[in-house]
């Protein structure tokens, strides 16, 4: 039987503007995704026992049916008549709803991984359709790419053509945020703000960073800071400390900054870790 080690990495959103509220509930988006080089290592081995069993050390991961990673599987055993079982043992370093989609990336990895060991072979529209169904972030992982523009509800995937690698420190405080509350929580504006998603393409495509800081931004943050009103503190320290390019992740709680290197990342880690103890430096993977 197969055994495969996958990586599974994690994005930020360097940009997420809400568009409008659908009928279905969700959010129409436009949001730039970036891939970086924090990631999971996610393990498969197919077995004969027809079971899916999850390992995983992270008190916070379920290990049943709630674990997306899960889910992903039992859709392909149930879609295919799978009769093999898998054991799916997953490494964790991405922190858990932080708005890093760690979860969706384990998802995507599962749907490809799985693909393999038990050699299914399915294409990538129907690794998309299903992971469609599970999440909304899970598309543009399965599209293996280092940039890409999300619309609709994130799922819909345009790559971007971005050569540039960013540096950036990343404080994830020690808050659990629940995505659906968050977006419950939007106040839409009735005149939607300038959509900057194509000026900001342009000024990552030509690294320049001044112009960037500009344009960055998540809509998300009002409904973010009013869920935990102390989050707020977290923007305004990075940027008393001079940071530029503060923005959160996602449905956060994660807040980045952008950095000109990586020594100046490292060195806003050293002061950060003071108070914090989740920063990581990441870069575009
Ligand atoms: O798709 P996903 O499961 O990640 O979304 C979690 C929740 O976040 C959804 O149930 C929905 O309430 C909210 N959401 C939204 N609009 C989006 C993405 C998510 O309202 N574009």
């Amino acid at each position: 039987m197969k055994a495969i080690v996958l990586k599974s990495h994690a994005k930020l959103n360097l940009y997420l503007r809400v568009i409008n509220k659908r009928p279905d509930g969700y959010h129409n988006l436009k949001t730039i995704f970036e891939r970086i080089n924090l990631y999971d290592d996610v393990a498969f081995s197919a077995n004969r026992t027809g079971r899916i069993k999850i390992l995983c050390d992270h008190p916070q991961v379920p290990t049943g049916p709630g674990n997306l990673v899960y889910k992903a599987a039992a859709v392909l055993r149930e879609r295919y008549q799978v009769s093999q079982g898998v054991t799916i043992r997953i490494i964790k370093r991405i922190p858990v709803a932080a708005g890093l989609a760690g979860g969706s990336s384990n998802a995507a990895t599962a749907l490809v991984g799985l693909n393999k060991v038990w050699s299914l072979g399915l294409t990538k529209k129907e690794m998309l359709d299903i992971g469609n169904s599970l999440g909304s972030d899970i598309a543009f992982f399965l599209h293996d790419c280092s940039w890409a523009l999300g619309e609709g509800r994130g799922e819909r995937i345009t790559r971007l053509n971005i050569k540039s690698r960013f540096w950036h420190v990343l404080v994830v405080p020690k808050v659990k945020m629940y995505t659906v509350k968050v977006y419950r929580g939007l106040k839409l504006k009735l005149t939607n703000n300038k959509d900057n998603a194509n000026i900001l393409t342009r000024y990552l495509q030509k690294k320049n960073i001044n112009k960037i800081y500009k344009y960055l931004g998540n809509d998300l943050e009002h409904s973010i800071v009013t869920i935990v009103p102390s989050l707020k503190n977290v923007p305004r320290r990075l940027k008393a400390l001079g940071a530029e390019g503060v923005s959160f992740s996602g449905s956060g709680p994660t807040v980045f900054c952008l950095l000109w290197s990586r020594q100046d990342a490292e060195c806003l880690k050293r002061i950060l870790q003071k108070r914090y103890s989740q920063v990581f430096v990441v870069s575009t993977w």
